[in-house]
This record gives structure tokens, C-alpha cells and sequence, in this order.
């Protein structure tokens, strides 16, 4: 029996749905939501009153601080924005792969982890290559390496696949990168919150997350750390806040700060930032190394029980390459029919594609799992 380590107190919807979709959005942390709202009626209630100059300065600064937490960095290597997105493009642009280099990534990647560099290469000229995934949608780590050469100039990657789940060894891929002169960049989107991330051990030289999956944050922010050598570039996306005293608005010359700061560059729902810091400060308090540990004992009853009821599970078998994210096929289903069978009985999944994904986190509980189980077979 494992209780959620997360309480219904502070994720309320846990005890009205077994939810399961972490990977598509996670719950929110209630106290960081009701920071955003207050945030948001204070503004609308006395504007620069309630939200000063100096306050503008300051706001990012505790998620800064919590990031570089959560990824063993310093404050200073950290810059906040409103997404992943928005985050890899501007790298993208800073690091610019030349034409002659080529870019390595997945297939099953996630868009938003790979557009921003082939935006780049279509501009350059630079060269995309592909591990591609067997038809469990299993990439082979092996073939993965071996398309770093000597003219690689980023190995750009998911540390968790967003349809599988599959977890990628970071210093695995990021010594390969430095091994030929290229650099490796990581989409933490999908594993910041569930497993942990130490950019000191690793070697990465960028890590860009979303907030509103793992960690139990709202939509509207990003941060991503990035390493001493990515701190000297000219970050893609550039504005007021780039310039190191954002509130002196002479336009004539742009000064970066000497920090990931450079890459911060405007306005943005800055209350947003102060509820993803109540919600990662609750998730370092738990430590990522529970919570991981919490998601793979459920994960793992779940693949079992999916695998008894005769689902074709995607991804590999290999308990070192799994997270919490767990895909299946149900051979001879219609797996839209069958996903919204399971909203009805209030099991929250994710349909992507020909499969479902099931995403528990901290907020589960075993008795989800094998509630989820019965309803399933029950649907079978
Ligand atoms: C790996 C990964 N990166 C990025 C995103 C989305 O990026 P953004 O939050 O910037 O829209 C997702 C969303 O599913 C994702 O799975």
C-alpha cells in the first residue's frame, strides 16, 4: 500500500479523479494558484501601487532561486521565462549551429524541444539528424550516440520522452557531446518534478522546463539554466529586461547582464512566477528523489497490471530507462472510445495518437492504480 505523498489539502481534485495526466498537465499546487490570483487582483486593484518598480526588478529572482535548486546550479545560472519555448528558441539563436555541423535529436521528441534548433537550421544550413524509434516507439540509446561526430555541434534531447516516458542518461549524452566539441541541451518539461536533474554531475550545458507538468505549477512559466560559456552569448530574443539595469531605457546600446539573466528579456503574467515558486519549494521540500522514487513504485504496479490485462506497453522494459510516464496500446480497441470510457469513470489519461498515457505523480495513491485497474479490465 503507498499513499500519495502529495495531500488532497493541497491538490484537491486527487480525491474527485484517480489523475493520471502529469505529462499533459499537472494538478497545481492550491497555495501557489491562490498566490497567482492574489498577485492578479492586487495589480487590478492598485496597479504600480501594489506592484512597484523595484518590484519588477526583484520578482523573478525566488524562482531563480528555486530553479537553480531543483537543478543543482547557482541563482545565476538560472533565467525565468514565460515557457520552454520561448527559452530553447532564444538558445537556439544564441548558440546558432553553422552550416557544416549537424544538430542530433529524436524522432519522438517533443516539437517544442527540436523546432526551435531546425528554425535555426533552415537559417544556416546546419543538419538535423534522427535516432528513429522501433515500433514500440523505443529509441535505442546505442544508435543515438552513434549519430555524434565530429562535426555535432548540439545533442539536443527530452530527458523524458513525452510519449513514452523514456528517460535518457544525461551524462551518457552530454560526455558524448563533449567528447566530439558539441554541446548538449536538455527539455527537462517532462522530468523536472519526477526525476531528479543535476546539472553539476551530468555535464549538460542548458536545461529548459515548462511549469504547469511535474511541477505542479501554473501555464505562463519557464526556466532554464545555462552554462558559464552559454552566459557570454547574445541570447536570440532580446528587450527591456535584457539590459543589465532593465529601469535605465536607453535605447542606443544593450549591455547584457554577466549571468543567465541575459536571456529574461520582457514582460510576462509575473505572478505566474511567484505560484511555480510556492509549488517547486513544496516539491524540494518532499525532494525530487522521493517523489521519483514514489511515481516508479506506481508506475511500475500499473505497467504490471497493464501488461496481465494484455496491453502492449510502449517504451523500454528497462527499469533505468522508465519514469513515471507509462504508454500502452489496447490491441483491438478504439482507443478514443476507450479514453473517454475512462473519463467517465473519472480516470484522467492522456489519448496520443494510437495509445493511451497514463502519467502518475506524487498526488497518486496504490489504491488509484489498482482502482484504475479494475476499471480498466472492467472496460476491456
Ligand atoms: C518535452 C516537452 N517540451 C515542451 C512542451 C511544451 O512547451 P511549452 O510549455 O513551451 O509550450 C511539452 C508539452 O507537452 C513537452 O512535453
Amino acid at each position: 500500500m503507498v499513499s500519495r505523498l502529495g495531500s488532497v489539502d493541497i491538490f484537491p481534485p486527487a480525491q474527485d479523479y484517480i489523475y493520471m495526466d502529469a505529462a499533459s498537465v499537472g494538478l497545481s499546487h492550491a497555495k501557489g494558484a491562490e498566490v497567482i490570483s492574489e498577485w492578479q487582483r492586487a495589480l487590478a486593484e492598485r496597479g504600480t501601487v501594489a506592484f512597484t518598480e523595484q518590484d519588477e526588478v526583484e520578482c523573478l529572482d525566488n524562482l531563480n532561486s528555486a530553479a537553480a535548486k531543483l537543478f543543482n546550479a547557482t541563482a545565476q545560472d538560472i533565467a525565468v521565462a514565460s515557457s520552454e519555448t520561448v527559452l530553447m528558441a532564444s538558445l537556439a539563436w544564441a548558440v546558432m549551429p553553422e552550416a557544416g555541423s549537424n544538430i542530433v535529436s529524436t524522432a519522438t521528441t517533443h516539437p517544442s524541444t527540436i523546432y526551435p534548433w531546425m528554425r535555426v537550421a533552415e537559417h544556416t544550413g546546419a543538419e538535423l539528424r534522427w535516432a528513429r524509434a522501433n515500433s514500440a516507439l523505443t529509441i535505442d540509446p546505442d544508435q543515438l550516440e552513434d549519430l555524434i561526430d565530429d562535426n555535432t555541434s548540439v545533442v539536443c534531447l527530452s530527458q523524458v520522452e513525452w510519449g513514452t516516458g523514456q528517460l535518457f542518461d544525461l551524462k551518457r549524452f552530454a560526455d558524448a557531446a563533449h567528447a566530439r566539441g558539441a554541446i548538449c541541451v536538455v527539455d527537462a518539461t517532462q522530468s523536472a518534478g519526477q526525476v531528479p536533474i543535476d546539472v553539476g554531475s551530468t555535464g549538460v550545458d542548458a536545461v529548459a522546463t515548462s511549469t504547469y507538468k511535474w511541477l505542479c505549477g501554473p501555464f505562463g512559466t519557464g526556466m532554464m539554466y545555462v552554462s558559464p560559456e552559454l552566459q557570454t552569448r547574445s541570447p536570440g530574443i532580446v528587450g527591456w529586461r535584457s539590459h543589465r539595469d532593465m529601469w535605465d531605457f536607453q535605447a542606443d546600446r544593450l549591455e547584457y547582464p554577466d549571468s543567465a539573466k541575459r536571456y529574461e528579456f520582457g514582460t510576462m503574467a509575473y505572478g505566474t512566477a511567484l505560484g511555480a515558486t510556492v509549488a517547486a519549494n513544496y516539491l524540494l521540500d518532499l525532494t525530487i528523489e522521493r517523489i521519483a522514487d514514489h511515481n516508479r513504485t506506481l508506475s511500475a504496479r500499473l505497467v504490471e497490471g497493464l501488461r496481465e490485462l494484455g496491453a502492449e506497453l510502449l517504451g523500454p522494459e528497462e527499469p533505468a530507462q522508465r519514469s513515471a510516464t507509462v504508454a500502452a496500446r489496447f490491441p483491438g480497441k478504439d482507443v478514443a472510445d476507450f479514453t473517454r470510457t475512462l473519463k467517465q469513470a473519472d480516470i484522467i489519461a492522456s489519448l496520443r495518437r494510437d495509445f493511451i498515457r497514463f502519467s502518475p505523480h506524487l498526488y497518486n495513491s496504490s489504491d488509484d492504480i489498482d482502482q484504475a485497474l479494475s476499471a480498466i479490465k472492467a472496460a476491456l
